[in-house]
This record gives C-alpha cells, sequence and structure tokens, in this order.
C-alpha cells in the first residue's frame, strides 16, 4: 500500500478509536485492551459466510477449512486462542451491511473472515473500510475489493472474478475455437467472470457471440440453452457455483448439449459438485487456482488432514478458507498476538509468503493472491490437473491507488 493510503488509514483508525471511547484505554477493541492490561482474552474472530441457500456448502468448506489451519497450530494463533461469532449472510446483498455490523459493531470482532458471494462482499465492504477492521476475505471474487475499494486493512485469500476466467481465452484458442457464449448468473460474480474471459479471449482474437443471463439464484436453464443450441457457438463458458452448478451440469447434458458444444468454465462450476452430478461433468475443462491430483507434499497433507477431520474430501472453497487461517496465523504471530497493533498485523500478513494446498502464494500490492491458474478436467469424479494455463496471475487492480 502506498504512504498515502497507509496514512489515510491509520488517522480514520484513530479517529475512529477516539470516537469510540473517551480515554486512550477505552478506545482498544477488546482482545487488544485485555492484552494492554496483561489478560489473557481471545481475539474475536467473526465469521460471515452463507450457511442457507445455494452457496450453503462453500460457507461450510470455508469454515472448515479456517478451524483445519487453527487446529494444526494448536488452537492458537500467534500464541492467541481464538473466539468466533458467526453470521449466516444467506448471500443475501441487501442484508449484508446490517450483518457486517452485527460482527464490527455488536459484536466488536477484531477481524471479520467473509464471505462467498460477490454482491455480500460489496455490501460489507462500506462497513469495513468505515471501521478500519481487518477483513479477510476467503472467496467472494468482487474485482472492486482489491481494486477499487482496495484499503490497508482489506486482504482476499481466494481471487478476482477476472482471474478465474482470464486465462480461458488461450485455452480455447489453442483449442481451435473462434466463437463462444457465456453463460452465468446476472450479478457482480456472473458479468465480472464473463468480462475476463471477454478480454483474454478477444486478445487471443475469439469472439464472444453471446452472453446470457439468469437472476441469481435461479435455475430455469431451460430456455437460455434452447438458444445456445440455435446458436451454435465453437464453445460454451460458464460460470455458476454450488447447487446451482450442479443442476446447470445436468441440465447441460440432458437438453442434448454435451459432447456437441464443449463446455468451459471457471472452476467453480465443477468444483465441490462431482459427487452429485453423476458423468454429467465428466469432460469439462476449467481454469482455476486450485485442482485434484497436485500431488504435492502440502496438498497431500492437507487433503489427507482435511479427510480424516471431517469425513469430507476438500474442495477449492476448503482451501480458501484454510488459508485464510493461515494469513491471520502470519499475522498475529508477526505481532506476537498483540492484535491491538494493526499496522503491525498489516505489515506482517502483506509480506506473508503462504504455503498453501494449491502451492505458494505471496499478496500483491492490492492485497490479493498472486497465483497460478492450472487448467482442470473433470474425469470421474477429480477436477484433473491437466497443467498451467497461466503462471503467477496477477489480478490489474484496477482503481486501487495502493
Ligand atoms: C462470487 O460471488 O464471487 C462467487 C461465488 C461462488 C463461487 C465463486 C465466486
Amino acid at each position: 500500500m502506498s504512504d498515502y493510503n497507509r496514512r489515510d488509514f491509520l488517522k480514520s483508525s484513530a479517529a475512529l478509536a477516539a470516537f469510540s471511547g473517551a480515554s486512550a484505554a477505552g478506545a482498544l477493541l477488546p482482545a487488544a485492551l485485555a492484552q494492554a492490561q496483561g489478560t489473557s482474552a481471545k481475539v474475536r474472530v467473526g465469521l460471515m459466510l452463507p450457511y442457507t441457500g445455494t452457496f450453503a456448502q462453500l460457507g461450510v468448506a470455508i469454515e472448515n477449512g479456517f478451524r483445519l489451519a487453527l487446529a494444526e497450530r494448536g488452537g492458537k494463533f500467534g500464541g492467541r486462542e481464538l473466539e468466533f461469532f458467526k453470521v449466516d449472510d444467506e448471500s443475501d446483498p441487501p442484508k449484508a451491511p446490517e450483518n457486517a455490523n452485527k460482527l464490527v459493531q455488536r459484536d466488536k470482532v477484531d477481524v471479520v473472515v467473509g464471505t462467498v458471494h460477490s454482491g455480500v462482499a460489496m455490501g460489507m465492504a462500506k462497513v469495513i473500510r468505515e471501521s478500519g477492521t481487518l477483513w479477510i476475505n476467503p472467496n467472494a471474487g468482487a474485482d472492486e475489493v482489491t481494486g477499487a475499494l482496495c484499503a490497508p486493512n482489506i486482504f482476499r485469500t481466494s481471487f478476482t472474478n477476472w482471474q478465474t476466467t482470464y486465462a480461458l481465452g488461450k485455452v480455447l484458442k489453442a483449442k481451435g475455437h473462434k466463437t463462444a457464449v457465456f453463460i452465468t448468473w446476472n450479478y457482480a460474480g456472473g458479468v465480472q467472470m464473463m468480462g475476463g474471459f471477454k478480454e483474454g479471449f478477444e486478445k487471443e482474437g475469439g469472439k464472444l457471440v453471446k452472453e446470457l443471463y439468469l437472476p441469481f439464484p435461479q435455475v430455469e436453464f431451460q430456455a437460455l440453452l434452447t438458444e445456445i443450441a440455435s446458436i451454435k457457438p465453437d464453445a460454451v463458458v460458464s460460470f455458476f457455483a454450488g447447487g446451482g452448478a450442479a443442476k446447470f451440469l445436468k441440465d447441460y447434458q440432458a437438453a442434448g448439449l454435451k459432447g456437441k458444444i464443449p463446455l468451459y468454465g471457471s472452476g467453480f462450476l465443477t468444483d465441490g459438485v462431482l459427487e452429485a452430478v453423476g458423468d454429467a461433468g465428466e469432460g469439462v475443462e476449467t481454469t482455476l487456482h486450485y485442482a485434484d491430483g497436485l500431488d504435492t507434499k502440502k496438498d497431500n497433507a492437507f487433503r489427507l488432514a482435511y479427510a480424516k477431520t471431517y469425513k469430507l474430501q476438500p474442495d477449492v472453497y476448503a482451501v480458501q478458507g484454510y488459508d485464510a487461517g493461515q494469513l491471520l496465523a502470519a499475522g498475529l504471530d508477526g505481532v506476537k498476538g498483540n492484535v491491538g497493533d494493526k499496522a503491525g498485523m498489516i505489515k506482517a500478513m502483506e509480506s506473508a509468503k503462504i504455503d498453501s494446498p494449491r502451492g505458494p502464494w505471496t499478496l500483491s500490492k492490492a492485497h490479493n493472491p498472486v497465483q497460478d491458474m492450472y487448467l482442470r478436467k473433470v474425469v470421474g469424479k477429480q477436477n484433473k490437473v491437466m497443467g498451467v494455463a497461466w503462471k503467477a496471475l496477477a489480478d490489474p487492480a484496477r482503481g486501487c491507488k495502493a
């Protein structure tokens, strides 16, 4: 972050602290106050995730991953235990400011970990920027969060929407596809993943001939699939996730398009859903920052520990939650658990080298992972890694003054 941004952030944090309490001690957050008093209060962590609705499974995987990172460190980060405060955000953007405030104002958390849905993340951003609370975003890809709305207290352990589809342009070109249709939900997540794909594909000389949208979280795909059949593009590219992705894969097959028009997507289309879709996903190729079969020491150990603990196979969401835990650990280790030293925590987090199951990554100046994008193909129940579609892809962070 630039000195200008850092100065502004520290000034607004100090102003807020002064506003929230008359004395210097009163201005400290609860855990920081306890630290100053030499007591051992827990670090207060707010989990704002979807626990109901089409993204419910994603929220659970993120929390599982986060708790696994904590368990691996004996239940402490920076020598401090954590206390959790949970809000189900229902993937409902209009409720996002109120939900974020429940954690920030009511529960007075030291750090917020959330969320999944880009629209909800946009609703959280204002509350987080105004309060100066540390925010680790373990999924929602809204480009603005580490773009125009970037701030010293905002970190992401996942991706930008742009990052997940930009590399697909090169992939389709290599396959000889010249035209494509993009189909997705009409909200920030879908529109921005379409935008990343369009930019990458058109740079390679391809043409995006049609953008097809339906409202989030609707899953009535039939009319749009009929339209695709009549357009006959060389390829279809898609973003859906969770329950919506499973239904789309099955409907694509039932509409007779599978095997006729090759289907691609950002990896969310096939991550965490293959058990539910029979052979409807077989052969679908996607790009994402995680894949099955990476066969590294770190990934193998993570997968084994996750499966043993939760009796479930991990997916990309579990990895992002795990890395959110690892990033918070780096921050708290860097200040020896003194959560009141926010500037120290930010510095430690900015320079963290995360040893992730996806492969090692670091943060960009805008606090978004710079990471490899894998090409994956569905083989049986796996998103099998086929290679690296783009090495160390950094989001352009458009509008970020960092
Ligand atoms: C998003 O809204 O940013 C999103 C939701 C689910 C999976 C990936 C991205």
